[in-house]
């Protein structure tokens, strides 16, 4: 038996995305595994009055289960409405590569669908997309595509090196696959390590920079599709402080550098009106449990190690909200 996402209280992307093009900010997609990130998200995007998308990947609905994660996003819903704020809330599945997933997505609620068919041929791209568009339509699902290939882990697609998005593609691919929103390569890649320190220089602060995003493609991009939804994947910050308090207690993460939120802050004022969020918050609560145990080794009660990093995840999401995508008081 199918789920329609409008029984469960969810929306698709279209409204939230023609008002963020509209209004120049972007909507934050946060991804989650479980209870205690779903709680965090939803907490600090009704507090700060801000829609939202909540972003699943293949592998974190085989690892919390797509009947208790439907359920979930069902309970999210209720939960903002019992905070007293009813923001737009679409449930998302991020990077589905094939059309059978994006279909079961689909038929269990989902409101929104990525197909990413970048490792594709353009051509091989195009028709799947153009599948994966037809049923999700025909069931009022808005639909991602991507075009052009990020450096770094796409869930189970491995990219060595990021190809650029070529603006020259942009309108038969949107045009001939009907797709809603084009997640784009402008530099941007996914996971904690995006830089090495090597390939950053220093401000006059002392502030490691990495090279800076292609704005100008975005900028070509923008040209071609005019108000077109714009999606940038990879989009997390890696701040210093989390690296640093996971080394401190007893971590070993490598030195890595992520996009800087003015480079987010002026792709959200643009065409894109989605960025992508994982990363910063597994580092938030790996940073929040890490402290606990070394801090507290005689605590084994989970809610007292969960809470703490369930409250950093609340204070990043604001942060973002509020600080870098600009979707505060945009619900
Ligand atoms: O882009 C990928 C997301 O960060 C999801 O990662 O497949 O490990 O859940 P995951
Ligand atoms: P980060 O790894 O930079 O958080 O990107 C997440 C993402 O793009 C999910 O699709
Ligand atoms: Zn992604």
């Amino acid at each position: 038996m199918s789920t329609s996402y409008k029984d469960l209280g969810l929306v698709n992307t279209t409204e939230m995305f023609a008002k963020a093009v509209e209004g120049g900010y972007a909507v934050p997609a946060y991804n989650f595994n479980n209870m205690e990130q779903l709680q965090a998200i939803i907490q600090a995007c009704v507090e700060t009055k801000s829609p939202v998308i909540l972003q699943v990947s293949a592998g974190a609905r085989k690892y919390a289960n797509a009947n208790l994660l439907r359920n979930m996003a069902k309970g999210a819903v209720e939960f903002a409405k019992e905070l007293g704020c009813e923001i737009p809330i679409a449930l998302h599945l991020d990077h589905g590569d094939t059309f059978e997933l994006c279909k079961d997505c689909i038929d269990s609620g989902f409101s929104s669908v990525m197909i990413d068919g970048s490792h594709f041929s353009f051509e091989e791209n195009m028709a799947l997309t153009k599948r994966v568009v037809e049923y999700a339509h025909a069931h009022g699902v808005t639909v991602e595509g991507e075009l052009g290939v990020l450096a770094g882990v796409e869930d189970d697609v491995v990219a060595e090196k990021s190809h650029y998005t070529k603006p020259e593609e942009v309108i038969e691919f949107v045009t001939k696959t009907g797709v809603d929103s084009l997640a784009i390569s402008i530099g941007t890649s996914h996971g904690a390590n995006k830089f090495t320190p090597e390939q950053c220089t220093r401000n006059a602060d002392g502030v490691l920079v990495p090279p800076p995003l292609r704005f100008d493609i975005l900028e070509e991009i923008e040209v071609k599709l005019p108000g077109f939804p714009i999606v940038l994947h990879g989009s997390s910050s890696v701040p210093q402080e989390d690296v640093d308090t996971i080394n401190k207690f007893g971590g070993a993460l490598k030195d890595s550098v992520g996009i800087p939120e003015e480079q987010l802050r002026r792709a959200a004022k643009s065409a894109v009106c989605k960025i992508n969020i994982d990363s910063d918050g597994r580092l938030a609560m790996t940073a929040a449990i890490r402290k606990v145990f070394v801090e507290k080794p005689g605590e084994f009660d989970p809610r007292k190690y969960l809470g703490p990093a369930r409250d950093a995840l609340t204070v990043l999401y604001k942060h973002k909200n509020n600080n870098v995508l600009g979707s505060a008081g945009k619900a």
